[in-house]
């Protein structure tokens, strides 16, 4: 089997789909690996490291895709009119396309399956413990949630741990988290390590040991309510309106007292949940700090513009555009591996070779597109089923 790693062409992405030490498993496995020179410079591995791991090293991207079975990628190949390279017209049809393929957004699924694509998307990998190697929104957002503590200490101009020297004492940072899945454990952690104090809030009941065993206060709305905020798939609900008015009503409170807020609160196909808005902004300290890790899916505060850090009311609202990115070598190994471990779902255990077993859990919730038709039930047919409309919406509303 022939893989190929392509270069990443979009805007903010310093991510690679292998690691040299993914290349060097691919290469042991009796397969052949191209890599695009330069694909992993900006996640600081050199060419001759993915050489010394055994690939194929060349400067043109044709050539790198030229006869190979399986491209691996972070986001989705560029199209034509995307500037830059049209990446998608490099892959020859029956090619085998992995990673974060963005389904949601555009028309680009009908794309791949028009161009012969066997595409797989790797949001879609479902949350079960079979597929935790594989799961990449837990690979990242576990390193977003880290990054965005170390943004907000970066723009806040007091320190976080306490500190008590002879020309007085330095109080420690207050530092609040919104939303307490996979991005905000690790934000709390990574605050506690620093030495803030943290609180943290979520609508699932069940997070509440988690937070406090990482040693946060947990903020409780209502018990009751919060016992029946959680899908059978481990996901936030939408609340009601009472309970979001109780719920605002408590964060403006705690903000007050507030030196950070990390806001990671999301529903899967909804836009992000309006957590902070601007009256909440304007009664926070002068000088406090806010990350919004869900800019783009809308953003948890209404004053976040993604991409950017803006001061408002006195506030510096920070909503960097792919913060997994911002830890580009830790997030390119840990998706590296998330890969490595997918194809192996793909081959036959015995021959090494491409081998789909479309009745697989993992393979069938994935599989986008094959033999030249969009084959999964969120995106079959002309026309997209309610939830996946509402979350195309959802995504161009963000976008
Ligand atoms: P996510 O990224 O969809 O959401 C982040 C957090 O925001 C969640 O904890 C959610 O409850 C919270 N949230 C949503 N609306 C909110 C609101 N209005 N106010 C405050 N918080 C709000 O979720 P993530 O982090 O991807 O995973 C969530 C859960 O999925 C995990 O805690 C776990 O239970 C489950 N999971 C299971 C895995 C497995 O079994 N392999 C792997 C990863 C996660």
């Amino acid at each position: 089997m022939r893989i190929a790693v392509l270069k990443e062409r979009r805007p903010a992405e310093a991510r690679v789909a292998a690691s040299p030490d993914t290349v060097k498993k691919m290469v042991a496995l009796g397969w052949q690996v191209a890599v695009e020179e330069g694909a992993g410079a900006a996640a600081a591995f050199p060419d001759q490291a993915y050489r010394d791991a055994g690939a194929e090293l060349s400067a043109d991207p044709s050539m790198v895709v030229f006869g190979v079975d399986v491209v691996l990628k972070v986001q989705r190949p560029l199209g034509p009119g995307e500037g830059g390279l049209d990446e998608l017209a490099l892959l020859k049809s029956g090619t085998v396309l992995i990673g974060l393929l963005a389904p949601y957004a555009g028309d680009h699924v009908t794309r791949f399956a028009a161009a012969g694509l066997t595409s797989f998307t790797m949001e879609l990998v479902p949350r079960i413990t079979r597929a935790q190697t594989m799961d990449v929104l837990s690979s990242q957002a576990n390193l977003s949630g880290y990054k965005a503590v170390l943004d907000a200490a970066a723009e806040f101009g007091h320190a976080f741990p306490m500190m008590m020297t002879a020309a007085g004492t330095i109080p420690p940072a207050r530092v609040l988290v919104l939303g307490a899945g996979v991005a905000g454990l690790q934000a709390i952690a990574t605050a506690r390590r620093l030495g803030a104090i943290v609180s943290a809030f979520d609508v699932r009941a069940v997070v509440k040991e988690q937070v406090q065993s990482l040693g946060a206060v947990f903020i409780e709305v209502d018990a009751a309510a919060a016992r029946d905020a959680e899908t059978a798939g481990g996901y936030a609900k939408e609340m009601s309106e009472d309970y979001r008015r109780r719920q605002a009503d408590k964060i403006h409170e705690t903000l007050k007292k507030q030196d950070i807020a990390i806001c990671t609160a999301l529903i899967p196909g909804r836009p992000a949940p309006r957590l902070i808005t601007e009256a909440m902004v304007r009664d926070m300290k002068p000088g406090s700090v806010i990350v919004d890790l869900a800019a783009e899916q809308g953003g948890n505060c209404e004053l976040a513009e993604h991409g950017k850090i803006v001061t408002r009311h006195g506030v510096r609202i920070v909503a960097h555009a792919n913060v997994p990115s911002r830890v580009a070598a830790d997030a390119s190994s840990l998706y590296a591996r998330n890969l490595l471990a997918f194809l192996s779902l793909l081959v036959d255990k015995e021959t090494k070779q491409l081998k789909l077993d479309r009745a697989d859990e993992i393979i069938k919730a994935t599989l986008l597109t094959t033999g030249g038709a969009v084959v999964h039930e969120l995106f079959g047919g002309a026309v997209l089923r309610p939830a996946a409309a509402a979350v195309a919406a959802a995504a161009s509303t963000a976008a």
